[in-house]
């Protein structure tokens, strides 16, 4: 994903992500969070810092959570392969092991839920396709596929990525950067619902963006993370595969570990993993490491990694070992989440005179 510089409206997002934060903490009772990931594969260190960790701890303070995995979104740039069931059933393993509790948090899948898909229709006649063309993300993604390569279904994410937050009336989404055009849009097309349909009595909550401030970890080659690029410690890896990925690991000539992110990426990235496992300050890391060199603070990090994730990792290989118990999670989530978007639908259809 492309990342923005802090326009204007970035840092206004981010004003109102720390007011935000507050009022979450006096009344989470009050908030229906929602998030999701695309099911291309494990989840890795990257997720887990960046996002899981803060799923958790807001559902723990009361937050309502619904956790979607985006198995439309991921066909916006690869077709459907045979072994999606299995990815996106390590995607429930891997979010129970991290804490996501299946008895408060509701897990779903895009494709289970035909009432969401169906509010696509309406909310793409509440936007254009210039304005669509003109969102900063879609238009880095265009760039980057070459726009023969784009398909509609790409194109119009950003509008199904409304249609995700809006059947489930959720109004808080925590997001990165990136995404804040998309939900910049989710939150236009709720309001042109409310005006042309329910004048005076909004229907749709307007959504807020919650935005992280996690640091950005990159790739074990001080790229950003992915999947794809093979850089990133999967959270379900084993000790053994953490010391080999690690072992791997970019790092540079100086010998003195130092944290300079801005002068030495990789190294820094590093050190901000051993530091994020063991819950200190990435100086304190460097400082203990020093003139140990890259060796020392390989040795570091593997075992600040193996420490961190040693129960989550034990959770999930016993999770692994029982797929029908994920498979009935899913369902569940499904069921719940089709009952939330069929009510949403039904009263859609209501405020656009579309009973007859
Ligand atoms: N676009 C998100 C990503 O690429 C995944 C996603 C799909 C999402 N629908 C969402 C996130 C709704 C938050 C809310 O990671």
């Amino acid at each position: 994903m492309p990342t923005l510089t802090a326009t204007p409206s970035a840092r206004a997002s981010q004003e109102r992500s720390v007011s935000l934060a507050q009022t979450v903490e006096r009344d989470p009772a009050s908030f229906l969070m929602l998030t999701g990931d695309r099911p291309t594969g494990p989840l890795h260190l990257g997720h887990y810092f960046g996002s899981l960790e803060n799923r958790v701890s807001l559902q723990d303070a009361g937050v309502g959570l619904l956790v979607l995995i985006a198995d439309y979104q991921a066909l916006t740039d690869r077709p459907a392969a045979g072994d999606l069931p299995e990815i996106v059933i390590g995607l429930v393993a891997d979010y129970l092991a991290v804490g996501i509790d299946p008895d408060r948090a509701a897990i779903f899948a895009h494709s289970q839920v035909e009432a969401l898909n169906q509010l696509m229709l309406p909310f793409l006649s509440l936007v254009s396709v210039a304005e669509i063309a003109r969102n900063p993300t879609v238009k880095e993604e265009v760039a980057a596929a070459g726009s023969p390569n784009v398909s509609g279904l790409m194109f119009t994410y950003p509008v199904h990525q409304a249609a995700d937050i809006l059947s489930c009336r959720a109004n808080l989404v925590p997001v990165g950067r990136d995404q804040l055009p998309h939900l910049e849009l989710t939150r236009t097309i709720a309001r042109r619902f409310n005006e042309r349909y329910c004048p005076g009595e909004p229907y749709f909550p307007v959504p807020d963006a919650l935005l992280s401030d996690a640091p950005l970890l990159l790739g074990t080659d001080g790229q950003k993370m992915s999947k794809s690029r093979g850089n990133s410690v999967p959270i379900r890896a084993t000790a053994d595969e953490t010391a080999r990925l690690i072992a791997r690991a970019m790092t540079d000539a100086e010998r003195v570990i130092s944290y300079e992110p801005g002068r030495r990426p990789a190294v820094s990235n590093l050190v901000l993993l051993a530091a994020l496992c063991r819950g200190c300050d990435p100086r304190q890391v460097a400082d203990e490491t020093g003139a140990g060199g890259a060796a020392a603070l390989k040795a570091a990090v593997t075992e600040a990694v193996n420490e961190r994730f040693a129960a989550i990792r034990a959770r999930r290989a016993e999770l692994a070992a029982d797929p029908g118990y994920l498979r009935s999670v899913l369902a569940a989530g499904n069921e719940r989440v089709r009952a939330i978007a069929s009510q949403t639908l039904a009263e859609v259809r209501k405020l656009m005179h579309q009973r007859y």
